[in-house]
């Protein structure tokens, strides 16, 4: 049995083969694959990395902030970020479906990781967090969501357009595999232990059509639910925890006035394989207190549910 430094020892190897004396693009989401993509390249061939970071205006808060923190600042990896918020909510104006959106979100990605990538000279490799369940899942499906999935986040179109040979240091790994690796080569435990966050972001958990005003109040929202979780021991509990907004005005009263505003639902699942999840029972200590906070400290929001619907029949997403 092969221990994570003994993994890593050989992937530094391997890629510093493969690699040579070339330079090698990574996409880098903030998610746990292309995290731990980018710390083992930087170890393995350092300053000949570059990583491109979109900001699309879709992320949790501080999200961005936090990448660049994590990666440029204290690992020293070079890591270009692109703050393409206003191109992306341009793209999407006006648009409801979810599917279109979807398409959107990842043909504009695509787009603005082209021309970063077309900026920098002498790239010959292109590296992704592909793990060993995405080999199988697009060798198995070449339809449906999985591979939806997989052409955003892995950047499905991008090898044949740029010609770019593929670096995937995480093909045989399973995910926790894969989070063991990322915690070995110094990774912040939080970033390695995160949920799952979908590649179109926001984009999916604001029903209907995209604004800047949803996803900042959103991302409050999201950030105050999380916040809860992890101070009471329940984001370890359960496999994925978000907020959504809901695009429907409801009254409330705050002290002797009306309040007539948004609505935000919450969704907390249990699952081991995200094929079928069970809604997770949290306290309703912990829910009263999470609403308390989202209807007392945002102005925008008037009303929270929490949304007890299993997988199947109903999706973990709201779209
Ligand atoms: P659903 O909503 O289908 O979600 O029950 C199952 C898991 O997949 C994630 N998900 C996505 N991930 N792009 C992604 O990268 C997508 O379009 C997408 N849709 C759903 C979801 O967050 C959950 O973990």
């Amino acid at each position: 049995l092969w221990t994570p430094a003994q993994i890593i020892e050989d992937q530094v190897q391997r890629v510093r083969e493969q690699v040579g004396d070339r330079h090698v693009l990574l996409g880098l989401s903030g998610g746990v694959d292309s995290s731990v993509v980018a710390a083992l390249l930087h170890k393995a061939i350092g300053t000949q990395l570059t990583c491109v970071f979109v900001d699309n205006g879709l992320l949790r808060k501080a999200e961005g902030d936090q990448v660049m923190e994590t990666f440029a600042k204290h690992m020293g990896v070079k890591v270009i970020r692109v703050d393409a918020e206003d191109l992306f909510l341009g793209k999407l104006k006006g648009e409801k479906d979810p599917e279109a959106k979807r398409k959107i979100i990842g043909n504009t990605f695509i787009d603005v990781f082209d021309e970063e990538a077309s900026k920098i000279d002498g790239v010959d490799f292109l590296a992704q967090g592909t793990i060993y369940p995405d080999v199988i899942e697009s060798a198995a499906s070449k339809t449906g969501k999985a591979h939806v999935i997989k052409s955003h986040h892995n950047v499905g179109g991008l090898p044949e357009t740029m010609k770019l040979k593929l670096v995937e240091p995480l093909r045989e790994l399973f995910k926790d595999e894969v989070r063991k690796l990322g915690l070995e080569l110094g990774l912040p435990y939080d970033m390695v232990y995160r949920h799952p966050f979908p590649g179109p972001g926001l984009g999916v958990r604001i029903l209907g059509e995209v604004k800047k005003d949803y996803a900042d109040i959103l991302r409050d929202a999201d950030a105050i639910f999380i916040e809860e979780l992890r101070a009471s021991g329940w984001y370890e509990k359960t496999s994925q925890a978000f907020a959504v907004f809901l695009p429907v005005k409801s009254v409330g009263v705050v002290g002797d006035g009306r309040r007539y505003e948004w609505v935000i639902a919450l969704r907390a699942v249990e699952t081991i394989d995200f094929m079928t999840a069970r809604w997770a029972h949290l306290p309703y200590e912990l829910l009263e207190k999470v609403s308390n906070r989202i209807i007392n400290e945002l102005e925008g929001v008037s009303r929270v549910t929490y949304d007890v619907s299993s997988k199947p029949p109903a999706t973990i997403e709201w779209e």
